[in-house]
């Protein structure tokens, strides 16, 4: 099975947005990565409800927003109503997880929980059921451009039993430092879903790139 490709747009030239849309709706990306930052919980801010309109009058693939913010019970219906197809939280943003899993089902998105790197994957056995997507924090998040954790893989081969185990589909979704060199060996740790900011934005050939990623296990 190919991978999903998930470029994040936190790398992309905000003066260029359009453009930069354009070449992932013509590229093989599946979704588009769209990482929201408040400056509390992540010591960065990014961007909200005006660029993820942009981003939805010009995207023709699902949008998977990625939510790193305090309350993000506040902002569900926001983000529904502003294009998103995927929501994922922070497990460590919200007290009551599984009430916000099903306010995000609910709502009519796909519900993701995302877990930092010093989060068990054991921690989310009671709600494995409930998920559609699990986002491995693969970097500390707020920043694009860090290195790759390596304990990562570990955690992707744990996560992959707990889901197995529980005849569950969640898909594995891992995003910080994705590039070339490491894709494969993320892919066979049990990942379905690869997000790259910097790797595929940096790149002087982006669609390519994409091209690459998607392709990894039969280059
Ligand atoms: C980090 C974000 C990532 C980021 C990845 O907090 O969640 O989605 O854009 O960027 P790269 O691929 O550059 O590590
Ligand atoms: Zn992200």
């Amino acid at each position: 099975m190919k991978p999903i490709i998930a470029p994040s747009i936190l790398a992309a030239d905000f003066g260029n947005l359009q453009r930069d849309i354009e070449m992932l709706n013509h590229s093989e990306a599946d979704w588009i990565h769209f990482d929201v930052m408040d400056g509390n919980f992540v010591p960065n801010i990014s961007f909200g409800f005006p660029i993820l309109e942009v981003v939805n009058d010009h995207a023709k693939k699902p949008i998977d927003v990625h939510l790193m913010i305090e309350n993000p019970e506040k902002y569900i219906q926001d983000f529904r109503e502003g294009g998103a197809h995927n929501i994922t939280i922070q497990y460590e943003s919200t007290r009551h997880l599984h009430s916000l899993i099903w306010q995000i089902k609910n709502a009519g998105c796909k519900a993701g929980v995302a877990i930092n790197p010093h989060t068990n994957v054991q921690l989310l056995e009671d709600v494995i059921a409930d998920l559609d997507l699990v986002l491995v924090m693969s970097v500390n998040p707020g920043f694009g451009g860090q290195s790759f954790i390596e304990n990562t893989y570990h955690k992707l081969r744990l996560l992959k039993e707990l889901i197995t185990d529980a005849g569950s589909d969640t898909l594995i979704e891992v995003d910080g430092g994705v590039n070339i060199k490491n894709a494969a060996k993320i892919l066979e740790a049990g990942a379905d879903v690869l997000v790259a900011g910097s790797f595929v934005f940096k790149s002087n050939e982006p669609e390519n790139t994409i091209s690459d990623l998607k392709n990894v296990i039969n280059a």
